[in-house]
């Protein structure tokens, strides 16, 4: 596929939509497969992620119908627990860490074999964080690198629950343990030094699942089964964040999203873009399933550098790209403390954006888990290389839209895991339909 070539902008306007949130439709997938009876998921995420959680259920068993576009709402017969069959084929992630890890938690409890693996960059990702503690409910679990590394072979079993101390603030970690328990003898509770999103224990709940949340601790009992039920997903704010950016970058611009996921543990984007001076108003409005959702407009402004603190980071996880990309149009020196978990996403992220930036002539360090971005530097054009990865992609095609020259952005088809329609979306903001 030939680079994206990103220049000049028009501002943003008008009223729009992004799709559905990544992170809630893979989980109603997978309690949908969990419940016996028929969910429905109106407003699934239909980007490849998405996709490969959905090939994974079939492969368990759970029927899916329906689906192929936004408004097509998808039906899921789930099998329950005790209706799990043996994966026949190799479960394959594809790009998406958030398969592998939560359908890692139901293959252990599942029945028989399974083999899950991923592409190359997920091939390059740790598992260990899932791994050991699923080995430690009884799994039986061999992988490459000692289990660190896809692919994985898991051979369900009966579990037992375990109080699992995790050392990083993972909510993929935190559902798999979760499903897992949910299979599981006795209860099962994941501590997290930061809690990470919470959809899955806002969705257990809303599925009548009993959850027990104790500061940064979650815990659940063994023996219960979601309910079938239907699911409404809103918009991802991760996808929003970046036309809100560009937004914010781009003068004139006066820019509505609506029916927005507006989850507090995933909105820290928008208060430090609020710290950074920028003209952004939330309203919540709406939302289902124990998820609101809601409006957010924002227009053009210049911004300021700001100090970004290791508390705020899990619930930016997703953002720090985008942000940076912010940052290097802001005044000033922008620090992100706590960021080494963004060496273990779809790219060594702070190499990406240190790198990204840097050949457009910004400027970018890093500095073991921190990482800096001093601006405003006039961006010039370039080529950049997303790694792969997505959220890479989309935030150098931000910093396209304020740059001299036009950027090049290798990789673009990433975008296709997580936002397809990145490129129309922001033309028909560009063409400010109201
Ligand atoms: C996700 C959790 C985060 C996030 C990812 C989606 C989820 O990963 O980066 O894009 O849906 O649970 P970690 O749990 O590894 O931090």
């Amino acid at each position: 596929m030939a680079p994206l070539r990103s220049r000049g902008a028009r501002p943003l306007k008008g009223r729009i939509t992004v799709p559905g949130d990544k992170s809630i439709s893979h989980r109603a997938l997978l309690l949908a497969a969990l419940a016996r009876g028929r969910s429905t998921i109106v407003g699934m995420n239909d980007g490849d992620d998405v996709g490969r959680t959905r090939a994974a259920i079939e492969l368990l068993g759970a029927r899916v119908t329906g689906g192929g576009g936004p408004k097509s709402p998808v039906e899921v017969e789930g099998c329950g627990w005790d209706g799990l069959v043996e994966p026949a084929a190799t479960i394959d992630a594809g790009n998406s860490g958030s398969t592998a890890r939560m359908i890692a938690g139901i293959c252990a409890g599942g029945p028989g074999l399974a083999v899950v693996t991923g592409d190359e960059t997920l091939r390059r990702r740790p598992m260990l964080r899932v791994v050991a503690p699923l080995r430690a409910m009884g799994a039986s679990i061999e992988g490459r690198d000692h289990g660190d590394r896809l692919p994985l072979s898991i051979r369900g079993g009966r579990l037992a629950g375990i109080d699992h101390e995790s050392t990083v603030a993972s909510a993929q970690v935190k559902t798999a343990l979760l499903l897992a328990g949910l299979g599981a003898s006795g209860s099962t509770s994941v501590t997290e030094p930061i809690t990470s999103r919470d959809h899955t224990e806002r969705m257990l709940t809303a599925a009548g699942i009993a959850v027990a949340i104790d500061g940064h601790t979650v815990a659940v009992r063994g023996g219960q089964d979601p309910n079938a039920m239907g699911w409404e997903v809103p918009g991802d704010i991760s996808s929003a964040m970046f036309l809100i950016v560009a937004a914010c970058l781009v003068a004139g611009s006066d820019l509505t999203i609506t029916g927005v996921g507006l989850n507090p543990t995933r909105t820290a984007g928008l208060h430090i873009l609020e710290q950074m001076g920028a003209d952004v108003s939330v309203e919540v409005d709406g939302g289902a399933a124990g998820e609101p959702a809601g409006t957010i407009t924002v227009r053009h402004r210049d911004l300021h550098a700001t100090t970004v603190m290791p508390d705020q980071i899990p619930a930016a996880i997703d953002e720090i790209p985008i942000l940076a990309v912010a940052a290097s149009r802001a005044e000033g020196e922008t620090t992100f403390h706590g960021v080494g978990e963004l060496r273990a996403k779809e790219s060594d992220r702070i190499a990406t954006i240190v790198d990204g930036l840097t050949a457009l002539g910004g400027r970018a360090e890093a500095d073991g888990d921190t990482l800096v971005v001093t601006g405003p530097v006039p961006l010039t054009g370039g080529r950049i290389d997303a790694h792969g990865d997505h959220r890479i992609a989309m935030a150098f095609a931000v910093a396209g839209l304020t740059a001299g020259e036009p950027v090049k952005v290798e990789g673009w088809s990433s975008v296709e895991t997580s936002f397809p329609t990145f490129l129309e979306v922001l033309g028909r903001a560009q063409g400010g339909t109201r």
